[in-house]
């Protein structure tokens, strides 16, 4: 494992690439309304970024994927690969995952949106998961563990009767889109890296109604709970700052 602290100004232009991202998420939130297409949502992200920000869509090209956003939809749990076909319809709960690099530098953060009227089931799995990364941020400083982020989020997800899907994680995040370490969204308090400042790193927990259980499908990139049921997932880029965290990918509607 390789731990890549960043200096001060590194971390000040991750803050730049962090705030585009998070403004991207803005940008798009009153167009997701019922009847606009995954695919034409990724078309604005891009556009966006490359005119209007001047930057890059880090998805674009990596391992293959060909979008700028990731886009869930219900019982997809992440890496959804946004298309025409895809109309979004009133009580769909979707997940927009974006990732800008600029100057070399990337910031990665996702949120979930309620599609039209949306069932209270749905809407508590939306409200939770945000608990479980708000929750998650919360105990991020100098001489915390990696296990005390993934704890944190297991007992708010479990007690709340949901599962915490462990196929996929959060990871170290800087001139590198996914570098160590993995950031697990389950474990143990006290175990696993000690945090230090300059540490940056996501936290994005994929949080089930159903069982944890998680399938890929024949495109090679959705993917889908087992059981079919609903999943949620919110994500930010952090700093471990001297003594205690900034989040990176803030929008202008939370205060951290
Ligand atoms: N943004 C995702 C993450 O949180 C990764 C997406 S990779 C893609 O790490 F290729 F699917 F876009
Ligand atoms: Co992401
Ligand atoms: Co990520």
């Amino acid at each position: 494992m390789k731990i890549n602290l960043k200096t001060n100004d590194q971390i000040a232009q991750m803050r730049v690439a962090g705030k585009l991202a998070a403004e991207v998420l803005e940008m798009i939130t009153p167009c997701v309304v019922p009847g606009i297409s995954t695919g034409e949502l990724d078309r604005i992200c891009h556009d966006y970024i490359v005119d209007t920000q001047k930057s890059i869509p880090a998805n674009v090209g990596y391992n293959g994927f060909e979008k700028t956003i990731c886009s869930s939809v219900n019982q997809v749990i992440c890496h959804g690969i946004p298309s025409e076909n895809r109309i979004l319809k009133d009580g769909d709960i979707l997940n927009i995952d974006v990732t800008v690099i600029r100057d070399g530098w990337h910031g990665d953060t996702s949120k979930m949106f309620l599609v039209g009227k949306t069932q209270p089931h749905n809407e508590r799995l939306v409200k939770v998961t945000q608990e479980c990364l708000y929750k998650a941020i919360e105990v991020v400083k100098p001489g915390a563990y990696l296990g005390d982020i993934g704890a944190v989020i297991q007992e708010h997800a479990l007690k709340n009767h949901y599962s915490v899907v462990e196929d996929y994680c959060g990871h170290g995040i800087g001139q590198v889109y996914h570098e160590d370490p993995q950031v697990l969204h389950y474990g143990k308090k006290g175990i696993g890296l000690r945090l230090e400042e300059g540490l940056t790193f996501t936290i994005e927990p994929m949080i089930n109604q159903g069982t944890k259980y998680t399938k890929v499908l024949s495109d090679g990139w959705t993917v889908e709970t087992k059981d079919g049921r609903n999943s949620a997932q919110w994500e930010h880029t952090l700093a471990v700052t001297s003594n205690g965290v900034e989040v990176l990918t803030q929008r202008s509607e939370e205060s951290f």
